[in-house]
């Protein structure tokens, strides 16, 4: 990402971020609320357009594509309110991210509820879900409704995964759990991943690199370590906290 910037009604939401997630890291995004933290995620999903800067993904500029054709290249996203069909089955849910993202190919003939029988079973098996697949998805607990949701994502197959507060709403033990899962599939599929999380704990334990947003601008940018001792961190974020 550089120089990008987000404006509405006047009012700086992203006021200029430069910003790199090298493949395969796992990157925090923190800030206060109304940081900005949300909207710089939109503004690179293309749920956004940005007012100026741009968007890289591989060396191709991707700025203010459609979020679908986004997708397709290879960037997924949740939600920081859950986005699940919550009518259907934990099955019919993972299974449909998989018909929406690879269509029926030549299986013209086969009944619909057969396609990506395999692949589904496997995702819900990596997700920790497999022996919830026949329960409404409307019916799971919190946390395991975005558990679900990060396995939707994941149908989707992406290079590149952006998860605005995955662990939102969740008790602790189901954060730590959450957490563990994330960044055990982020590294089997040797993913890119930014995420959003207002747990420093979480933030501090799984992030190789953290960028602190404040007012919609880069404070600091760097390994937990450094931005732990920053100053300017500590004053206007952490100190806020602790
Ligand atoms: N569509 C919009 N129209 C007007 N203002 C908006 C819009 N979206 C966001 N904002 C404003 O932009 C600022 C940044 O919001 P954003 O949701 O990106 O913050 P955030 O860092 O994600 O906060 P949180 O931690 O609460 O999720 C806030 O002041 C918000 O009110
Ligand atoms: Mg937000």
């Amino acid at each position: 990402m550089r120089d990008l910037v987000k404006v509405f009604d006047g009012f700086v939401a992203v006021g200029g971020v430069s910003l790199d997630a090298p493949r395969g890291s796992i990157g925090a995004i923190i800030g206060p609320n109304g940081a900005g933290k949300t909207t710089l995620f939109n503004l690179i999903t293309g749920h956004l357009r940005p007012d100026r800067g741009h968007v890289k993904l591989n060396g191709r500029d991707v700025t203010g594509i459609a979020p679908h054709d986004l997708c397709r290249l290879g960037v997924g996203r949740s939600f920081q309110r859950t986005n699940i069909f919550p009518r259907l089955t934990v099955f019919e849910n993972v299974q449909a991210a998989f018909l929406s993202h690879r269509g029926r190919g030549w299986n013209l003939v086969a009944p619909v509820e057969r396609l990506y029988r395999a692949e589904t079973e496997a995702l819900l098996e990596s997700i920790g879900l497999a022996d919830r697949a026949g329960e409404i998805a409307g019916f799971l607990s919190h946390g395991g409704q975005k558990q679900l949701e990060l396995g939707l994502a994941l149908a989707l197959e992406p290079e590149i995964l952006l998860l605005d507060e995955p662990t939102a709403g969740m008790s602790a033990t189901e954060t730590r759990e959450a957490i563990r899962l994330i960044e055990r599939i982020a590294r089997e599929r040797g993913l890119t991943l930014l995420f959003t999380e207002h747990d420093m704990e979480v933030v501090f334990s799984i992030s190789e690199r953290i960028t602190v947003l404040h007012q919609g601008r880069v404070i600091a940018n760097g390994p937990p370590d450094e931005v732990r001792r920053d100053e300017a961190v500590r004053r206007v974020y952490l100190g806020e906290r602790h």
